[in-house]
C-alpha cells in the first residue's frame, strides 16, 4: 500500500504539471489590418491564442508572417485592431512591456558577450537582483543542456547551440509569450528534427504559449496544437493540423499543405445526401461533404494523392485512366496517371515489397477511398 506521503508527492506533481500546462498566457488578435503605404499586408486578422497553446503561422514568403509577429511584439503598430494578452488591450505597452519574448531567425546573440552574458542580458536589462540572475541563467543553461558551454562566444558554437542560447535568452525573462521567427531553416535536417522536439518539449514543460512561424509544413504540423495557415495578408484557415490536411478550408490551403490533385469538375446529380459530380475524362465520382455545393458553377474537386483507390476493374463511380509514370519511393509508389488529355493526377499507394509497379499505358480505374476523402470548392475561389 502507498504511504500518505507518496500519494501526495504524487498529487502534488500532478497538480504541478497541470499548474505547468495551464501558466501560459492567452493572446486575441481583433481585426487586425496593417498597410505599408498603399500595400495591404495584413488583412482582418482575428485569432485567440489558448495559454500554453503552440500555434504556428504557415505560409509561402510574403504572406505576413513576419509582420505580424512584429506586431504582436509591438515593435509595429497596426493601422487598426486591437491585440489583448489575457484578454488586456498591449496597445499603449512599448515591446519591452509585453512580455513577449522572441527568436529571431538568424538567432541575433551578442558576439562579444558569453553564452552566460547572453542569457542573462535581459534579466540584467530588468534590474534583477545578482543572486537571482545567477539562478535563473544555471537553470536556463540547464534547460539548454549548454552548461558546459557557457564561458564561450557564439562563434565558438554550432548553429544549433547558438539556436538553443537564443530560446534560452528569450526564456530566461519569463515571457508571456515566446515568438520563433523561422528559428530552425538554418539547421540541417537531422539537427532540425532534434530542435524542434526539443524545443517543444521544453515549451510544453514551461506552459509557455508560443507562436512559431515557418514555410516549412512538415515542421508546422509536427510541432503545432493548431496552424494558422496564410495567404496573402489573410488567414485562410486556424485549425488543427489533422482538420487543416484532412478539411482544408480553401483551394489555397488544400494545395499549400501537403499534395492535392485539383480536378474541374461539374455538378450533375445528387444521391440522397451525397453528389455526384463529372470529372474530366468523363468519369464520375459520388462524394460526400458538409459544404454547400454550388451547382450552377464550376467546381473544384481536391483529392490528396494517397486518398484514390486503383482499380483494374470499372464500377460505377470511377474515373478511366491510363498510368504514365511510375515512381517508388520506398514505402509508397506515386503514379503520375492521366484521366484525360489534359488532365493528369498523382496518385500514391503502399509499396509492397516483390510486388511490380504498373506498367506505363496500363488501363486503370481510380475510385475515391472514402466518398468524405475530399473537398470541393467553387472554382473561382481563392
Ligand atoms: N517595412 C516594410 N515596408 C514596406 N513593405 C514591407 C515592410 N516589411 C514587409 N513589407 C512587405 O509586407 C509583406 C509581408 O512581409 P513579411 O515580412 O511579413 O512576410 P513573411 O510572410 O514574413 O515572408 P518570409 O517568409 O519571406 O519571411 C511583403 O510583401 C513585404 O514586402
Ligand atoms: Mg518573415
Amino acid at each position: 500500500m502507498e504511504s500518505v506521503e507518496q500519494l501526495h508527492s504524487q498529487v502534488t506533481s500532478v497538480a504541478s504539471a497541470t499548474a505547468a500546462r495551464h501558466s501560459g498566457h492567452s493572446l486575441t488578435l481583433d481585426q487586425i489590418m496593417h498597410r505599408f503605404g498603399a500595400m495591404l499586408a495584413l488583412n482582418n486578422i482575428n485569432i485567440t491564442i489558448e495559454p500554453g497553446e503552440f500555434v504556428s503561422l504557415l505560409g509561402p514568403s510574403g504572406c505576413g508572417k513576419t509582420t505580424l509577429l512584429r506586431i504582436i511584439s509591438g515593435f509595429l503598430n497596426p493601422s487598426s485592431g486591437q491585440i489583448c494578452i489575457d484578454g488586456q488591450p498591449v496597445a499603449s505597452l512599448l515591446p519591452n512591456q509585453r512580455g513577449v519574448g522572441i527568436v529571431f531567425q538568424n538567432y541575433a546573440l551578442f558576439p562579444h558577450m558569453s553564452v552566460w552574458d547572453n542569457i542573462a542580458y535581459g534579466l540584467r536589462a530588468k534590474k534583477v537582483a545578482r543572486g537571482r540572475i545567477s539562478n535563473k541563467v544555471g537553470e536556463m543553461l540547464e534547460l539548454v543542456q549548454l552548461g558546459h558551454l557557457a564561458k564561450r562566444y557564439p562563434s565558438e558554437l554550432s548553429g544549433g547551440q547558438q539556436q538553443r542560447v537564443a530560446i534560452a535568452r528569450a526564456l530566461a525573462v519569463e515571457p508571456k509569450l515566446l515568438l520563433l521567427d523561422e528559428p530552425f531553416s538554418a539547421l540541417d535536417k537531422n539537427l532540425r528534427l532534434d530542435m524542434q522536439i526539443e524545443i517543444r518539449r521544453l515549451l510544453h514543460e514551461q506552459g509557455v504559449t508560443a507562436i512559431l512561424v515557418t514555410h516549412d509544413q512538415e515542421e508546422a504540423m509536427s510541432m503545432s496544437d493548431r496552424i494558422a495557415v496564410m495567404s496573402q495578408g489573410t488567414i485562410h484557415q486556424f485549425d488543427t493540423p489533422t482538420n487543416i490536411y484532412d478539411r482544408p478550408a480553401t483551394r489555397f490551403v488544400s494545395t499549400f499543405v501537403g499534395t492535392c490533385n485539383l480536378l474541374a469538375v461539374n455538378f450533375i446529380g445528387q444521391d440522397g445526401d451525397d453528389y455526384l459530380l463529372q470529372a474530366p475524362g468523363g468519369g464520375r465520382l459520388l462524394i460526400s461533404t458538409d459544404t454547400d455545393v454550388p451547382q450552377d458553377r464550376p467546381l473544384s474537386l481536391a483529392i490528396r494523392p494517397e486518398n484514390f483507390r486503383i482499380k483494374t476493374q470499372a464500377s460505377t463511380h470511377c474515373l478511366p485512366a491510363i498510368v504514365e509514370i511510375a515512381i517508388p519511393l520506398g514505402a509508397v509508389i506515386t503514379y503520375e496517371i492521366r484521366i484525360a488529355p489534359d488532365t493528369k493526377v498523382k496518385v500514391t499507394q503502399p509499396r509492397i515489397a516483390g510486388t511490380p509497379a504498373l506498367e506505363p499505358g496500363t488501363t486503370v480505374y481510380l475510385e475515391l477511398a472514402s466518398a468524405r476523402a475530399c473537398s470541393l470548392f467553387a472554382a473561382q475561389d481563392a
